[in-house]
């Protein structure tokens, strides 16, 4: 308890109760108040005692009621249940006293019960008291005050969990004050048909039996022996829900087929405090009494039953009457010291199973013995030590928590249950939920969630259906909405969280720790984050929950590494914690990364930053946001975006400080910087800037400033008109240099060359490379990350751009090979995919064209990976280019129509790429027959080329229209051909001038 009061509570799933008595004030003024008091005194204490008889906690008393919560401080997974027997047992005890008064007094009394489950904050406050809030209270005691007479009202949540276990009247739907829903509201009518979760699941139709061939075979096995009077004892263990009872029941099915007779009897999860129930039940079962059998016919099935067997069970004779509940007035039981009497019980039922005279075979199954009463438990202990040559075959299963002190005896063996296998749950899913195309892959999801704890899959398809994620119906569904979220269904997490609460206060505080880390966790760091020291309870307490199946070890050396067995196990460990708590174990888990993992700093940035975040501790959180945009740079553009975005809205959230202006500047920046690559929402992208803009111009930020002209207009991605993006380059050049950073006048020169390319001026292009180069130096990381990746690998590829241009094709292909390398060693993937583009064509220029095929297509597998849109449109362009050069215009189409839709989707303006694009797909329509459509699409990009000065692209344009020209039979192609070979002879492009004369052979144009 020491270590609720330090954590201040905890989350639970519980069932809270409210029950008054009613009436009560008008009554208390014809009373006399002491005789009153002592009447009250004893209804609270009847209605404290139901509690208590179910384990429940009585949270208050509320002047004429209680309030009570089943389910915390120790969690129940039956909690429901539990409540509604205390309920029941309440109307009972309470009514017989009411009628008592009513008879003595000429009083009246009843009581009203109302019942909710949900979830609640628990928590202990002062000296033992412990107490739960929220709304599930509120609507539990909304329930009470809803009730009539006599009554108990329970809400759905609590039905749902009851269902089948009790019987139900359906009243309805009622407004309640403080729900914002109509909530379903139950009458609690009595108990019902199923006894155990089975049941349930028989009543809503068994799903297929699947596997346990082997655990069949041992069974099978066993009754053959016991058949040969080689009576055995067989446990069967596992965690809950893995298939123990469903196991069982087949068996028992197939004996009760071949005429085996088969006795049963289980223990119950709040039967502990009923000594002998299973015994009992277990006798009912095999004298054959049912409900509503006679006492006197009760007698004659126990008398007939066993003096068949022996005639000197007759001694035995009153008690087992006695105990069976029908004592025969003629023949009353010896006085007898309780002990006494249960051991001469056990003797009786030992002899029954030994009986000499049995010849047929039999099967007892007791189900869950961790749940046993100690006499039922010493009982069966004796029991299945004498089933030694008889001719009985026990059959025994509990969880693993147990243990039995009888386990060592030569006639008991136990069988360990698995999960079911992948293959299994994939074919369980297939028998609940079907095989509609759209369930693809929905099984190994619910494998991984569930581990292949069938229980857990049944109830994990059927919260999905009930959610609406799956329609149709069992057997037959189809995914409505994708499963992402999919939560854990409240009959798991009662489960779960049970077993949880029953581990140590090291363990359970280990668990929830190692529940907000990471998927996994270091011994080590474990130890850090839990506060737990390195010593032997620390260990202790790992072991415990190692051999409890919650972790396991994944590495052991060079240290010991755990993960949750069970997913779900997580999540309910997580969902326990109250935020407060979760959020210090958050910020010492990123402190413990930081400090355990000195080398990894940049890679775990964006875990810790999570981790720091969910902490609270929002600085830190930005600094490592901000660690981990950076790092993921323009390998992995996604990533950044996203990061620098998240640093962003922390920062917001942060007081103004010299820091977080930068930080606001810089994260704006580099959202920017990705708009060109990704796209972005043009009122996103104006937002960004206008905001960046303000805080620089305020705090005298030329750095920034320049980077924001960059980003406005001098990056590529913008429907540029090459006069005034040459302008805006040099006035971004001109910014940086005057802030004196070097590696800013690197970038800012590096991506700004780009636009000579483009307007077709070479050797401006050219002169801004070398002096990227030159300034750079030695230094082949100078100005990187800034805003392209490498600019010494750019500067180097974009040389060898320029000479492919002026047709030198080996010194071109020395530089795309030296910035391959530089952009590989450097980590630059996105310059290597462009490098790889410009290559590619190269080879086609060369004639080399299934080289440059194969290179390109490789190169768009490359760089789909970077979930670049900018790139992936450039490398599918380029591949399209080298297809039409192979003649495959077919292929090309393709291809370059797939550069566009890439493009197109993601980014809304135009860009200096257009052009150049719309030549490449003019070529390939026309190729394929669409020369229509080719000349619409040249002639409108040569317009716009021409009238944006994209002179590098022009030629091709041109080029597009003379060939769709001469396939659509007009005129004009030759002039179409002067005017490029004039603007290529201009730039000094020597390629396409080559290309022009080329095409004016192969069309015949005239010149
Ligand atoms: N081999 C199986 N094939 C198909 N369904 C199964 C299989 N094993 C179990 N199930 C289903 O999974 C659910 C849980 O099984 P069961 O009640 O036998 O678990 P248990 O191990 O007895 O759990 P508990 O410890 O809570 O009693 C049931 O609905 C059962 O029908
Ligand atoms: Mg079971």
């Amino acid at each position: 308890m020491s270590e609720m009061s330090q954590l201040g509570g905890e989350r639970k799933q519980v069932t809270v109760l409210f029950a008054d008595v009613q009436g009560s004030m008008d009554m208390a003024e014809q009373q006399d108040p002491e005789q009153w008091h002592a009447i009250m005194q004893r209804f609270f204490s009847t209605l404290a005692e139901a509690v208590h008889r179910f384990e429940g906690t009585v949270d208050k008393f509320t002047g004429d009621g209680i309030m009570a919560v089943f389910g915390a401080p120790v969690a129940h997974e039956d909690h429901a249940r539990r409540a509604c027997y205390a309920a029941l047992k309440m109307l009972d005890d309470v009514g017989e006293y009411a009628a008592e008064l009513r008879r003595g007094q000429g009083l009246n009394f009843s009581t009203r019960i109302g019942i909710n489950s949900g979830e609640v904050v628990a928590a202990e406050v002062g000296e033992g008291g412990y107490t739960a809030v929220g709304h599930t209270v509120g609507l539990a005691q909304r329930m009470e005050a809803l009730a009539e007479p006599g009554k108990a009202y329970l809400t759905e949540s609590t039905a749902e969990l009851a269902h089948g276990f009790m019987q139900l009247e359906d009243l309805g739907s009622f407004e309640i004050k403080g729900a914002s829903q109509p909530v379903g509201v139950f009458g609690l009518a009595g108990v019902g048909a199923a006894r155990s979760r089975l049941d349930l699941s028989r009543e809503r139709g068994f799903s297929r039996f699947i596997g346990r061939d082997e655990e069949m075979a041992v069974l099978e096995e066993a009754l053959e022996r016991a058949e040969r009077s080689e009576g055995a004892a067989i446990g069967i263990v596992a965690e809950p829900g893995v298939g123990k009872s469903r196991l069982c029941h087949e068996f028992a099915e197939r004996c009760r087929e071949r005429g085996v007779e088969v006795f049963e009897c289980q223990a119950q999860a709040h039967g502990r405090a009923i000594p002998f129930m299973p015994v009992l039940q277990m006798l009912r079962s095999y004298f054959g009494i049912v409900d509503g059998d006679p006492e006197r016919i009760v007698r004659e099935k126990i008398a007939g039953r066993t003096l068949l067997l022996d005639p000197d069970f007759a001694e035995d004779l009153p008690l087992l009457f006695d105990f069976l509940g029908v004592p025969d007035p003629d023949r009353p039981l010896q006085q007898l010291s309780a002990e006494a009497r249960h051991r001469a019980l056990r003797g009786a039922v030992c002899r029954l199973v030994r009986a000499p005279n049995r010849r047929e075979s039999i099967v007892a199954l007791v189900e869950d013995l961790h749940w046993m009463d100690e006499g039922s438990a010493t009982l069966l202990g004796e029991l299945i030590s004498s089933v030694e040559g008889t001719k009985t075959l026990a059959i025994v299963n509990f969880r693993p928590e147990y243990s039995a002190k009888w386990a060592s005896a030569e006639t008991y063996r136990g069988i360990s249950l698995e999960p079911l296998a992948l293959e299994d749950t994939r074919e369980l899913l297939r028998d609940l939920a079907g095989e509609d195309p759209s369930l693809d892959g929905l099984g190994d999801l619910i494998h991984e969630r569930t581990a292949g704890n069938p229980f857990f899959i049944e109830e994990i398809v059927r919260g999905l259906a009930e959610a609406g994620n799956l329609e149709g119906e069992r057997g037959a569904y189809r995914l409505a909405r994708p499963v992402e979220d999919a939560g854990v269904p409240a009959s798991v997490q009662t489960v779960l969280a049970a077993r949880i609460d029953r581990l140590g206060p090291s363990a359970k505080q280990l668990l929830q720790a190692a529940s907000v880390t990471s998927k996994e966790i270091s011994e080590r760091a474990l130890g850090m984050i839990s506060g737990q020291s390195d010593g032997e309870d620390y260990r202790a307490a790992l072991c415990e929950l190692t051999e409890g199946g919650f972790l396991f070890e994944t590495e052991v050396y060079p240290e010991r590494v755990f993960s949750f067995r069970h997913p779900l196990t997580r999540e309910v460990a997580y969902g326990t914690q109250l935020a407060e708590q979760r959020a210090v174990t958050h910020a010492a888990t990123a402190r413990a990364l930081i400090e355990l993992n000195p080398d990894r700093h940049d890679e775990l940035a964006a875990l810790i930053a999570s981790h720091m975040e969910s902490g609270g501790e929002t600085l830190e959180a930005a600094r490592w946001s901000a660690r981990a945009a950076y790092w993921a740079g323009s390998s992995r553009p996604q990533d950044a975006l996203r990061l620098w975005r998240k640093a962003m809205e922390l920062t917001e959230q942060l007081e103004e400080s010299e820091e977080t202006l930068a930080m606001a500047v810089m994260s704006r920046l580099l959202q920017l910087d990705f708009a060109w690559r990704l796209g972005m929402d043009d009122e996103e992208e104006a937002r960004l800037t206008a905001e960046a803009e303000e805080i620089a111009k305020r705090t005298g930020d030329l750095h920034s400033l320049a980077l924001l002209k960059v980003a406005t207009s001098a990056r590529p991605g913008l429907p540029h008109v090459a006069p005034r993006w040459l302008e805006a380059v040099a006035e971004t050049i001109e910014i940086a240099d005057a802030s004196g950073d070097l590696h800013l006048r690197i970038a800012i020169r590096a991506a700004g060359s780009y636009a000579y390319l483009c307007a077709g001026d070479f050797d401006g292009f050219e002169e801004i490379l070398d002096e990227v180069l030159e300034l750079a130096g030695d230094d082949r990381r100078a100005g990187a990350g800034i805003v392209i990746g490498n600019p010494v690998a750019w500067a180097t590829m974009a040389k060898g751009l320029v000479i492919r241009e002026r047709g030198r094709l080996e010194e071109a292909e020395a530089l795309f090979n030296a910035a391959l390398r530089i952009a590989t060693e450097e980590g630059d993937p996105e310059i290597a995919s462009w490098t790889r583009s410009n290559l590619a064509l190269m080879l086609s220029m060369r004639g080399e064209f299934e080289a440059a095929i194969a290179l390109a297509r490789r190169n768009c597998e490359l760089t789909e990976r970077l979930g670049d849109v900018f790139s992936r449109s450039l490398s599918l362009s380029n591949l399209g280019g080298a297809q039409i050069a192979a003649g495959d215009y077919a292929g090309a189409l393709d291809s370059l129509e797939e550069a566009e839709r890439v493009y197109r989707g993601a980014i809304s303006n135009g860009d200096e790429m257009e052009t150049w694009r719309a030549g490449l797909r003019s070529e390939a329509l026309t190729g394929v027959g669409r020369a229509e459509e080719g000349l619409e699409l040249a002639e409108w990009a040569t317009a716009v080329a021409r009238e944006r000065g994209m002179l590098w692209s022009l030629p091709l344009t041109l080029q597009a229209v003379a060939i769709a020209r001469v396939a659509t039979g007009r005129d004009g192609a030759g002039g179409a051909l002067d005017e490029a070979a004039e603007v290529a002879r201009g730039t000094g492009a020597m390629v396409s001038l080559e290309a022009v004369e080329t095409t004016r052979e192969t069309i015949g144009a005239a010149r």
